[in-house]
């Protein structure tokens, strides 16, 4: 298959309660092709790395806490238009305005633990990633 990437974590919340499978099905589903995968616990500091475009906010504090909570899995997806039609199946950052049949409609109980990350542009992609994955761990 070819076409462009995405790059999801299956957040700490999901994890906890026992949807990695449910969202894996979803993802093949989907129409996208795993091309690399972990599962990893993310460090404070490398939560507040990956995050760090959010550093201004109110909730960066909150958001890196819980991104290093406990265990996610870290994934690059690739298949047409991936960025977008992933946030299309993953649905609204908050779940109350996910659409129905969407991973956070499924399966995130707020906006901070949504479930979920998707990547917002082809150059996100990539860097998020890189950030994950060495060349060699990565199978497009
Ligand atoms: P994600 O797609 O991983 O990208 C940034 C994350 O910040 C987002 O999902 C949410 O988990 C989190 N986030 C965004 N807005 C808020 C908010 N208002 N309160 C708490 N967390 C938020």
């Amino acid at each position: 298959m070819s076409g462009k990437i995405t790059f999801t974590m299956i957040k700490p919340d999901a994890v906890r309660n026992g949807h990695i499978g449910a969202i894996l099905n979803k993802i093949n589903e989907g129409g996208f092709k795993i091309v690399a995968m972990k599962y990893t616990q993310l460090s404070k500091e490398k939560a507040g790395e990956f995050y760090a475009v959010h550093k201004e906010r109110p909730f960066y504090g909150e958001l890196v806490d819980f991104m290093s909570s406990g265990p996610i899995v870290a994934a690059v997806l690739q298949g047409d238009n991936a960025v977008e039609s992933f946030r299309t199946l993953i649905g609204a950052t908050n779940p109350a305005e996910a659409a129905e049949g969407t991973i956070r409609a499924a399966y995130a109980t707020s906006i901070g633990e949504n479930a979920v990350h998707g990547s917002d542009s082809d150059e996100n992609a990539q860097i998020e990633a890189s950030f994950h994955f060495s060349g060699t761990e990565m199978f497009m």
